[in-house]
């Protein structure tokens, strides 16, 4: 195998003829798979089938403080499952509210309520700002662009590099432009390149100026426990960081227990300052008397603290490792020789993210799709869905098998020689 910008055009075409065959054969498979969305397989859902049965009818009743879980009340969640989160994210009891069983959900209602009321240190509700614009680190995850699209934020592309966002970029912006009120990060294993922000930048977030003066980073530490080596990565505490020079009123940290425990049915977390969080609790109790605290308790008494989620996680990755092997194995097989497109190994998270030669990503998901394979669509991790280079696109491993998701990447192999060929042959 050369590398395909070494080949003369003769090559290309010979090999673009040959591997036209090999794509005709794959259609005839008539494949029917989805590497598209980051879903648990069902093999690590059943990971946390006892927490069906930890519960007696006694232990609802006995909440750490007395407190009737079965009952209204507790509008920031019980006590034993702040504590499980605070340990988890490294913050103060006080610092937690447990919400439903979605953290998307409460970053869109964090977003919602700062447009129609503000948070405590701002001048106004944000839709009363003449422009509200929000940094996105890009790649990044869809359904955040999403929010920020559907309130009509203007979204900002802040290149990422291994060290996480380019900070000279988000320090230069968010000092000159009081309009720019929030940042999208995923500090951990980010989706979808499963970066982690270097502890510099986690330290330049702490310490950067903000044009705005409420200005906050919507820190959304989803795949915070998500390790898949021995050597997991490390994230400095950004709510410390920020606490050594009092600008701790723009930490907003998110979690969840989606990919811990059931998507359907986890329990997801919110840690901000008290004054953040006593400013938001007002307008919570108008809109709940409180989230599901029989299954907080089950939470707690399947994983009892911290350490708990750390081994459950364990069992987690003996799942995911292979499927990610998998994936790396046949790119560097397949790919890495002909150097026509770059990926990243990540220590842990939900996806690999690939980028192709420039213009090549949306015919790449094509190709895949006509033949069966449903990829992530591709633009999707851009604000806007789109992709300035068409190049980026992410695989999401966790729910095929790894045999189904052998078959896939051959295919998705194929499909990215295909268009880099094309390419080459077109200009
Ligand atoms: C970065 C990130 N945040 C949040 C979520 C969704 O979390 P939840 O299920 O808690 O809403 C996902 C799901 O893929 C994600 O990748």
């Amino acid at each position: 195998m050369i590398p395909y910008k070494q080949m003369t055009a003769e090559e290309l075409l010979t090999e673009k003829n040959r591997l036209d065959e090999a794509y005709q054969e794959f259609k005839g498979q008539g494949l029917k798979l989805d590497m598209s969305r980051g879903k648990p397989s069902p093999e690590q859902l059943d990971l946390s089938m006892g927490m069906l049965d930890v519960l007696t009818s006694s232990d609802v009743l006995k909440c750490e403080d007395g407190l009737d879980a079965r009952n209204y009340g507790l509008l920031d969640g019980i006590p034993e499952a702040k504590e499980l989160y605070a340990e988890i994210l490294g913050v103060r009891t006080d610092e937690v509210i447990i919400g439903g069983n979605s953290s998307l959900n409460m970053m869109y209602d964090t977003i919602t309520r700062a447009m129609m009321f503000g948070f405590y240190d701002s001048p106004r509700p944000w839709k009363d700002e003449r422009k509200v614009k929000c940094l996105c680190p890009a790649p990044g995850y869809d359904r955040h662009f999403a929010i920020s699209e559907l309130f009509g934020i203007e979204m900002i592309n802040i290149p990422m590099s291994p060290q996480g966002p380019d900070m000279d970029l988000v320090e230069k912006l968010a000092a000159e432009d009081e309009s720019i009120k929030f940042i999208w990060c995923v500090p951990m294993y980010s989706n979808p390149q499963g970066i982690t922000y270097s502890d510099e930048t986690v330290r330049r977030f702490a310490r950067m100026k903000t044009a705005a003066p409420d200005f906050k980073i919507i820190w959304d530490n989803a795949y915070c426990v998500h390790h898949l080596t021995q050597t997991p990565d490390q994230l400095l505490s950004l709510m410390d960081e920020c606490k050594k020079i009092g600008t701790e009123s723009r930490v907003f940290i998110f979690a969840s227990m989606s990919k811990i425990s059931f998507p359907g049915a986890g329990i997801a977390a919110m840690a901000a300052t008290k004054e953040n969080l006593s400013f938001l609790k007002k307008q919570m109790s108008i809109q709940t008397i409180g989230f599901d605290k029989i299954k907080q308790l089950r939470h707690v008494k399947f994983f009892h603290n911290a350490q708990g989620v750390y081994e459950h996680m364990q069992k987690h990755r003996k799942v995911l490792e292979p499927k990610f092997q998998m994936v790396l194995s046949v790119l560097e097989r397949e790919i890495k020789p002909l150097e026509i497109a770059e990926w990243h190994a990540p220590n842990g998270g939900y996806f690999i993210s690939l980028d192709t030669m420039d213009g090549c990503a949306k015919r790449v998901v094509a190709l895949c799709r006509e033949a069966g394979v449903v990829m992530t669509e591709a633009g999707a991790t851009y604000p806007y869905g789109k992709d300035p280079h068409d190049s980026n696109i992410r695989i999401a491993p966790t729910y095929p098998s790894v045999s189904e998701l052998e078959q896939a990447m051959e295919l998705f192999c194929l499909c990215i020689r295909l268009a880099s060929l094309e390419k080459l042959l077109l200009g």
